[in-house]
């Protein structure tokens, strides 16, 4: 497998939560993208997402745990290389509009990175957002208007044209589709996905909803209440999933049958949430679990692997780690 273009190992970050309590937001999180790879990231509001899209970008600092970019080391990286690095992964947020600077024409806002890392002439730089701005499915005379003048979904294609400009090895999609109709969310998937294919990047594309997810990932991560609970190829976790947790999801995927629909929020998922705030090492599922065993209020379950690239963390899948348990 070719080197992976984003690596993480181990991340953990904690909060300072109600009541002097820790609120361990991401706890062990280790994925690694190979290049042309989707990614995707997908679990409740609130299980962690957008504070773990935080520390790959290293717009937070881990408490543990490194990011690596094509090899080298983010998170060990001197505050002079950081700048130069975050040139290898780009975000593009839920909200365009507003992560967008309402006082700067389209084309200004699409070539500011690469004014802000002293990259090109003026010329250049606008050259530059012109070609991108056409090649997200714009036209040229769009860079002269402003943000406001644009509807939701061509608001994140001149977000998408933004993280490009610095020819990124990633990207990170944090809910960028969610806000969106479904027919306006089919097209910028689709573009999401030949822009792909085009400059062979990696991405991490997170969402609550795994509808989504299944549509644009080559692998998908679950994740609940800091933890990634199971990863594997998309088809295999379709087909089969392993943990509890994602058969819930699953189940709570609307079908195409009238008669078998059901609701798509995860909520739909039954029994009550755990809380970060009370969070130990033991399975964070154990509380909404109809398989729950003795050795789940004992131990905590590691993410293993159990079939061809597929890990999941639930003693129901890892009869080693009964055995030990109990020799
Ligand atoms: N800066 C912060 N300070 C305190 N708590 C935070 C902070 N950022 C996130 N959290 C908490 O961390 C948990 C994970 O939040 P977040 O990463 O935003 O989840 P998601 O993106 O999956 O909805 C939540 O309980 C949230 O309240
Ligand atoms: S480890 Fe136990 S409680 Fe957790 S998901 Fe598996 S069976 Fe359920
Ligand atoms: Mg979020």
């Amino acid at each position: 497998m070719a080197e992976a273009v984003l690596e993480a190992q181990g991340l953990r970050k904690t909060f300072a939560g109600r009541g002097g309590k820790v609120l361990r937001a991401v706890s062990d999180v280790s994925f690694s993208i190979a290049p042309g790879e989707t990614l995707g990231l997908v679990g409740e509001s609130g299980c962690g997402k957008s504070t773990l899209a935080r520390l790959v970008l290293r717009l937070i600092e881990p408490d543990e745990g490194t990011v690596h970019f094509a090899g080298r080391s983010f998170t060990g990286a001197a505050p002079d290389k950081v700048r130069r690095m975050r040139q290898q992964v780009q975000i593009v947020f839920q909200d365009a509009l507003s992560s967008l600077n309402p006082r700067m024409t389209v084309g200004t806002n699409i070539s500011e990175p690469m004014r802000l890392q002293g990259i090109g002439t003026e010329r250049e730089r606008r050259d530059a957002a012109h070609e991108l701005i056409e090649l997200v499915g714009l036209r040229r005379e769009h860079a002269q208007r402003y943000p406001h003048e644009f509807s939701g979904g061509q608001c994140q294609r001149i977000a998408i044209a933004r993280a490009l400009i610095l020819r990124p090895a990633a990207i990170v999609f944090d809910e960028a589709v969610s806000a969106l109709d479904v027919s306006i969310r089919a097209q910028i998937l689709r573009l999401i996905l030949d822009l792909q294919q085009r400059f062979g990047l990696g991405y991490l594309f997170i969402s609550h909803d795994l509808s989504v997810v299944k549509r644009i990932a080559d692998r998908i991560a679950v994740m609940y209440l800091g933890r990634i609970v199971e990863i594997g190829p998309s088809d295999a976790l379709y087909r089969a999933p392993l943990h509890p947790y994602t058969q819930a999801l699953l189940s709570a995927i609307p079908v195409p049958d009238p008669r078998r629909m059901r609701v798509s929020a995860l909520g739909a998922v039954e029994g009550e949430a755990a809380s970060p705030l009370d969070a130990n090492d033991l399975c964070p599922f154990r509380g909404r679990c109809p398989h729950r065993m003795a050795i789940c209020d004992e131990a905590p379950p590691a993410l293993v692997e159990v079939r061809e690239k597929s890990a999941v963390a639930c003693f129901l899948h890892s009869p080693v780690q009964l055995e030990e348990k109990h020799a």
